[in-house]
């Protein structure tokens, strides 16, 4: 058995930024290559992406709707079927890590306040995940919102409606701008996990859940296969994309193919991009511009 490495910034992510993707899977290499298992490696990985501040996840992560909050989703799950996962957690630098402290609970998912003083408890300290960047991406965004932008953002804007000076209200068909990073990984021994994690999407209320955290929609592992999805989270979770493409590589589909029929189930207006590992072959595809990287050997 081979090891296979994927990672991704997130559907719709610049490919400019794959640098950032290899850099993040050859860390998880090199706890391949310290005797780390696949789940080791899938965290180290996604910390790497967490840790870079151009993608959408820990450090980097984009502001809440209010242009106050940074909430942040992270989860991990092996292929022996254990999961974790924070969701609306604020304040650390590392999300995915946390989530795989909750692996060692009884407890699946940690959210907001409870998942921050947990995180505190097992020893992750104060960070402030925001960046220039993020607050000037919230204002532009905003900006259309208001009609007053450059349009860069204008597909997300019109289904928000304008309420008192800073609120909005309802929901637009699509909360588009979702560029979740993530990894998966076979190890050597044959075994599997798969990774996600967020500040969410662009237009996104407090307190709002993704797919990042949802077992099955943003992360699925088991003893076939891996799957990590990126995307707009509520669609995602409408169609349990991890776990249907990893029930299809079970049923002895191939990855590429199993993707494919994964990325088939969206409209074309929805940014939706997958990882899949199965024991025989891996595939990193997204119906949009995505940084990413492979490594296998
Ligand atoms: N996929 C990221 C999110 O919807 O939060």
């Amino acid at each position: 058995m081979r090891y296979a490495i994927l990672t991704h910034g997130g559907a719709a992510s610049p490919e400019s930024f794959s640098d950032g993707c290899v850099a993040a899977a050859e860390a998880a290499r090199a706890t391949l290559d310290r005797g780390g298992d696949a789940l080791a490696a899938a965290l180290a990985a996604t910390a790497a992406l967490e840790d870079d501040p151009r993608f959408n996840a820990g450090t980097g992560s984009i502001l809440r709707l209010d242009g106050t909050a940074i909430e942040m989703d992270a989860s991990v799950m092996s292929s022996d079927g254990r999961f974790g996962a924070v969701t609306c957690i604020e304040r650390v630098k590392n999300p995915v890590l946390v989530a795989a402290r909750v692996m060692e609970t009884p407890h699946l998912v940690l959210a907001g306040a409870g998942a921050t003083a947990f995180a505190r408890r097992v020893g992750f300290e104060d960070h402030d995940p925001s960046t220039l960047r993020a607050r000037e991406r919230h204002a532009r965004a905003i900006a259309d919102l208001e009609g007053l932008g450059d349009g860069r953002h204008a597909r997300e804007a019109p289904g928000w409606r304008r309420g008192p000076p800073g609120h909005y209200f309802g929901f637009a068909d699509l909360c588009a701008g979702a560029d979740t990073v993530g990894a998966v990984v076979r190890d050597a021994q044959g075994r599997f996990a798969a990774t996600a994690s967020t500040g969410g999407t662009l237009f996104t209320l407090r307190g709002r859940v993704g797919d990042a955290p949802t077992m099955g929609a943003g992360v699925y592992a088991g003893p076939h296969g891996a799957v990590a999805a990126t995307g707009i989270g509520e669609e995602i979770v409408r169609r349990f994309l991890a776990k249907s493409v990893y029930d299809w590589v079970a049923e002895g589909l191939a990855p590429a193919r199993a993707a494919s029929r994964g990325l088939a189930m969206f409209p074309d207006v929805v940014d939706v991009g997958i990882c899949v590992i199965g024991r025989t072959g891996h595939v990193v595809t997204s119906n949009r511009s995505m940084a990413r990287a492979a490594l296998a050997g």
